[in-house]
């Protein structure tokens, strides 16, 4: 084992952690896009305001001002993440939340206008693409930006997809499988060419890599606490000032009118933490990451035959690799990488489970089989150089025996 150290946590730690005591198998997480864990800071935190700051954010007495103020102070974190103003961030149940409000409640402001017309890229999380097809149920117009093997979406689609009812452009900053960034300043400024709002969804980038609100020009812009070590069921959605976005639940005035309902404090207080941590390491653990990323991604393709990187290799978040393993099913290599301890996706975690080939790879233009042959591997803030180099180690091994097992001929 290295002597190497995350900026995190001791590796021994992490380790101890992971050890599975019955099955003497010391596990590997390599998921960090389907969720983090959360970090002890986060908890701590989240447990004090659990056990003793209970009030109710809209109450008027100590107790009350004692939680709104915790809130106060969550929403001034996650907005410097972002180089906001805290008064246009708006809290939620997570990234699914935030895109829904966008797209849903951007949409239905601008409605009476006339503008019912809706673009997202084709490779976009389910929480863009379905909030897209039920508003379509409805009767908007709806265009999905075709892309290439890049993965990277192509202003040019986008000019000629804009036209004069299109209300709410909707791509993501980095995607969740393949890990690329979009070129987002310049599609957002062809958007408002044409006088269309646009969102973007960076629950992927968000805690990852440096963001800036006003750099990036956009007018909405999704966060999910759980992708940057802080608790599931809380995101964040920033709201340029002056955009009219109608509220999706009805109800009390909080947040501004625009999230009826009591606030979820100790996730929001958690969500504040673990974006503070975020900025404040996000700059070396993004360079210690992109050198394990490469480690990682060098070694399979000289380790394993039959191998490609799917989507460009750069610009992309410093954590993501996607894999195409020639004549392997990729359900199959992630069972068996299971077995060995080692944790992998392949695809999102909300698509996981239905054999369906990855809707990302499909829309780059890949063919079923790549699409079905393809890993995520998504690193982290407890990965060593280890681990990566155990994956390396026992990869070469997996492959060929699955290879053995079917008599698919290569298509390398
Ligand atoms: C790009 C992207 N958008 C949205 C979501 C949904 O976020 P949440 O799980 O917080 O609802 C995810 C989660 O995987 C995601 O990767």
């Amino acid at each position: 084992m290295s002597s190497h150290s995350t900026p995190w946590q001791e590796p021994t730690e992490y380790i101890g952690k992971c050890y599975d005591r019955n099955r003497t198998v010391q596990r590997i997480y390599l998921d960090h896009n389907a969720t983090t864990p959360l970090l002890p800071e986060v908890a701590d935190r989240m447990s004090a305001v659990l056990h003793n700051e209970f009030g109710n954010p809209s109450s008027v007495h100590h107790f009350g001002q004692q939680a709104k103020a915790a809130i106060d102070e969550a929403r001034t974190d996650v907005a410097n993440l972002i180089g906001a103003d805290p008064s246009e961030v708006l809290f939620t149940s997570g990234g699914t939340e935030s895109d829904n409000i966008a797209i849903r409640g951007a949409a239905e402001a601008l409605e009476p206008s006339g503008r019912r017309h809706l673009i997202a890229s084709a490779i976009e999380h389910e929480a863009v693409l379905n909030t897209l097809k039920a508003l379509a149920k409805r009767g908007w117009k709806t265009t999905l930006l075709p892309i290439d093997q890049s993965g990277i979406v192509d202003a040019e689609a986008l000019r000629s997809a804009l036209a004069d009812e299109t209300a709410v452009v909707s791509v993501m900053h980095a995607n969740n499988e393949i890990g690329t960034i979009q070129p987002i300043t310049a599609l957002a400024t062809l958007a408002h060419g044409r006088g269309a709002l646009f969102h973007t969804d960076a629950v992927q980038s968000a805690g990852k890599i440096p963001l800036n609100v006003k750099t990036l020009g956009v007018d909405m812009l999704s966060m999910s606490a759980h992708k940057f070590y802080g608790p599931k069921g809380v995101g964040a959605l920033w709201i340029k000032r002056g955009v009219r976005v109608l509220p999706l639940l009805t109800g009390g005035r909080q947040e501004r009118s625009r999230r009826a309902g009591t606030e979820n404090v100790a996730g929001i207080v958690g969500m504040g933490v673990a974006a503070r941590i975020a900025a404040s390491k996000m700059t070396d653990e993004g360079v210690r990451l992109a050198a394990l990323r490469d480690r990682l991604e060098a070694g399979i393709l000289r380790a394993v035959p039959g191998t490609a990187v799917n989507g460009a290799r750069e610009p992309r978040v410093p954590n993501t690799t996607n894999i195409s393993f020639d004549r392997v099913e990729a359900e199959s290599l992630l069972i068996a990488l299971d077995l060995e301890g080692i944790a992998v996706s392949t695809g999102s975690a909300c698509s996981s489970g239905t054999l369906e080939p990855s809707h990302v790879l499909k829309a780059m233009g890949f063919n079923a089989h790549r699409a079905q042959n393809s890993i995520r591997f998504s690193l982290g803030a407890m990965n060593t150089d280890a681990e990566i180099d155990r994956v390396i180690e026992v990869l070469p091994r997996i492959v060929e025996k699955l290879r053995s097992l079917t008599r698919t001929p290569a298509r390398v």
